[in-house]
């Protein structure tokens, strides 16, 4: 694990898209959520580094921008699983199988709600409803959509993420996953985005 506090410098093209972005505002500060898109993109997440970043672009201070890091839930930050798992929780789904689908994941990943695996690869996440209520329990892999996520398909989805990985459900029995509110930052493992 490293830390996420190197400087961050943009790619030139970046920059530049950056700075035409910033141009169009009187106000920086009003570009601020796009900028972390921007920063996001180009370093597979939003660390610490990219937060000082975002700040001196816009010309706000850092923790004005982790205000809106931490509010914007979906920006990707350090400690979320290179493959980031989001089960919907809200009614719906939470009558339609929310319950079930986190045991299955836990029977394969070990990984239970705000928990990231011992090696970065997965992250779990209870979330507000995604908007596909009629077909439950939904859930979103790295923002990809699926729904229907319980017994066989998401038996499927977790083999397949599996596959990608070279990983095997033994690879995560008997570890302790790690807790995501321990803001242990996890970049060891190549985020692509
Ligand atoms: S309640 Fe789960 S998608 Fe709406």
């Amino acid at each position: 694990m490293n830390s996420t506090t190197e400087e961050r410098t943009l790619p030139s093209a970046a920059q530049a898209e950056a700075d035409e972005l910033l141009a169009e505002f009187p106000n920086k500060k009003s570009a601020l959520l796009m900028i972390l898109r921007i920063v996001e993109r180009e370093f597979g997440m939003i660390d610490d580094g990219g937060l000082a970043l975002a700040a001196k672009l816009c010309e706000v201070s850092p923790a004005h921008v982790l205000g809106m890091a931490s509010f914007y839930t979906h920006f990707k930050r350090p400690w979320h699983g290179k493959h980031r798992l989001m089960v919907c929780a809200t009614l719906m789904c939470a009558l339609g199988g929310t319950k079930q689908a986190l045991e299955q994941i836990h029977r394969t990943l070990g990984l239970r709600p705000g928990e990231i695996t011992h090696d970065g690869v997965f992250s779990l996440e209870k979330v507000e409803c995604l908007a596909d209520c009629d077909r439950p329990p939904a859930m979103q892999v790295n923002f990809k959509h699926h729904v229907k996520m319980h017994g066989e398909a998401l038996d499927r989805l977790l083999a397949e993420l599996l596959a990608t990985e070279k990983k095997t459900p033994a690879d995560y029995e008997n570890q302790t996953p790690i807790k995501m509110n321990a803001a242990i930052p996890i970049v060891s493992v190549k985020q692509d985005m």
